[in-house]
């Protein structure tokens, strides 16, 4: 095993300690870039061609080069996982348009900046899971393109704030009174026996988790609908759900200091959180042969 840390920079696999970019890098400048985070589950990724399909489109959007093909962005990835000590990790990877002299218009000859990380998968742990979180509410005040996986994440991060400065896991946001997503999440409600969540638009991220617990919730015949959610309703909601590559599906069980539901996560949320665990399972396994093979 080669000693722990290592990251790829611009083609090369190196200590963190000597990754080093230029300040005018458009990333660090202008926020200009894209990113992405995969986890790894014993050293499988999980999703990672649905990862890989969302930077390229946010790398279209936002008209900067893809510098790799599918093939060789899964190489450099699994060659980085391999490269760490721990089993369990978050893959971080990140495009900015590149080094230029400060101009808001584009450069016409900067090479796109690619850095991969991977740490340690920090999950919510078990007690949280079977406690369920508490989240609080804000006006989501980020722009119009939150379907970008974009680095430019000042506006996230005040909001991911609000919920940090209250001991909350979350902060749910709402638009023109109707729920959006969350500051690095997004959300599903359960009224009625009916798992609800926004169909995707420019206004939220497509989460890979989301499609996950739609494909499981389709498979295992729990009833989904995608449609507006309004605040009133996600207020009264019987369930709420949180979900990301990090949090998998998380209950959420207080609202601005307010019960959901019995304040309890409640029966769908616990099938979902059930159906998520074995898929990962099932993934694992296949990846791990694939693997031997
Ligand atoms: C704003 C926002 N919405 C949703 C998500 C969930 O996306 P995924 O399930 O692909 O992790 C994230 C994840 O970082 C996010 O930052």
């Amino acid at each position: 095993m080669e000693k722990s840390g290592m990251v790829f920079l611009n083609g090369k696999f190196l200590p963190i300690e000597e990754a080093r970019v230029p300040v005018l890098d458009r990333g660090f400048i202008f926020g200009d870039g894209v990113y992405e985070l995969v986890p790894v589950y014993s050293r499988v990724p999980f999703r990672l061609d649905e990862h890989l399909a969302r930077l390229e489109r946010s790398l279209a959007a936002v008209r900067i080069r893809n510098p790799y093909g599918r093939a060789e962005w899964r190489d450099i990835i699994v060659q980085l996982v391999a490269k760490q000590p721990f089993e369990d990790q978050g893959v971080y990877f990140q495009v900015t348009r590149g080094v230029a002299k400060r101009d808001h218009a584009f450069p016409k000859d900067a090479a796109p900046t690619v850095f991969v990380m991977s740490n340690p998968l920090v999950c919510p742990p078990k007690e949280l899971v079977e406690s369920g979180a508490a989240a609080v509410t804000a006006d989501d005040f980020r722009w119009q393109r939150c379907d970008i996986k974009s680095i430019s994440l000042i506006g996230n991060c005040l909001l991911r704030q609000v919920s940090a400065d209250a001991g909350a896991v979350e902060t749910i946001l709402f638009r023109d009174g109707q729920l959006t997503e969350a500051s690095a999440s997004n959300v599903f409600v359960v009224r009625g026996g009916v798992i609800l969540s926004p169909p995707k638009s420019k206004l939220i991220l497509p989460g890979i988790t989301y499609d996950v617990v739609t494909e499981l919730a389709q498979a295992g015949g729990l009833p989904l609908q995608f449609r507006d959610v309004s605040e009133a309703e996600t207020r009264g909601a019987d369930e709420i759900w949180v979900t990301s590559s990090s949090k998998e599906v998380l209950a959420i069980v207080t609202l601005d200091g307010k019960p959901v539901g019995d304040g309890k996560p409640g029966p769908l949320f616990r099938r979902m959180y059930a159906l998520y665990q074995e898929f990962k399972q099932k993934v694992m396994r296949a990846g791990k042969e694939r693997q031997a093979a």
